[in-house]
């Protein structure tokens, strides 16, 4: 439990300055239960608070934890240079509270993509030694086969790579259709995987992360929610 004063809600969930936060609300732009915020020096407690800025409304959180549906041709780099960023597809003032895609997905990978802007958050759910798996669901220019499929799980070689990387789970969705499950998350993995296994890949979708799945998420292409904590507590490596 926390109380703020109403100019620092305002600053730390991203809309503005304290400066330009103030004036919102001297100019009454900002109301909590229909009743608008008379003075910014007004303190009220954070914990699940709902307030309306020219009237839409926006629920206070401490941090953001997002996940976005990706669609193709958004780049997840901070300075997008070919396609716009994702961060295009999220409101103007998480921008302001510095979230950040957790991990990177190449800009024609669709599927599933979390933004955050807690730190140590981004740092576990990046880190390559929790084993966090991943779910991709690829496209392939050549038809799968059981030995495609082997290879992925046996492990294959990848140039700068000390040691073979293998798929925890592979297995063949449709003729030219392959779930891969990875822990690691190095660069252009999957592509680089398919392509030393003699294949190609077409398209790419990341379906899940852990335990959390799209699907459940019900999210159309560019569409984003905030996770709750029991969505959040599914991110986690398969043996927690
Ligand atoms: N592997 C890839 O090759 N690309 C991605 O975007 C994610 C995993």
């Amino acid at each position: 439990m926390s109380k703020l004063s109403f100019d620092r809600i305002l600053q730390t969930q991203g809309f503005g300055t304290r400066k330009y936060c103030r004036e919102l609300i001297d100019d009454g732009e900002v109301s909590v239960n229909g009743e608008v915020i008379q003075s910014y020096k007004t303190t009220i407690e954070t914990d699940g608070l709902i307030f309306s800025i020219f009237d839409e409304e926006w629920t206070y959180h401490e941090h953001l934890y997002i996940a976005l549906n990706k669609p193709a041709n958004f780049e997840c780099s901070r300075k997008p240079s070919h396609h716009p960023g994702v961060l295009t597809l999220l409101p103007e003032q998480f921008s302001w509270r510095d979230v950040q895609p957790v991990g990177r997905l190449d800009h024609d990978t669709t599927g599933m993509l979390l933004m955050s802007d807690d730190g140590p958050f981004i740092h576990a759910q990046s880190s390559p030694k929790r084993h966090i798996p991943k779910v991709y669901v690829a496209t392939t220019a050549e038809p799968v086969s059981d030995e495609l499929v082997q290879q992925l799980l046996s492990g294959v070689q990848l140039h700068d790579e000390p040691e073979l990387l293998a798929a925890k789970i592979c297995r063949q969705l449709g003729t030219h259709q392959l779930e891969i499950i990875l822990e690691q998350g190095k660069y252009h993995q999957v592509k680089r995987m398919l392509a030393a296994a003699g294949n190609h890949c077409a398209a790419l979708n990341r379906s899940a992360i852990g335990q959390l799945t799209l699907d459940s998420l019900g999210l159309a292409e560019g569409e984003w929610c905030y996770l709750a904590p029991e969505q959040i507590a599914l991110l986690a490596p398969d043996n927690q």
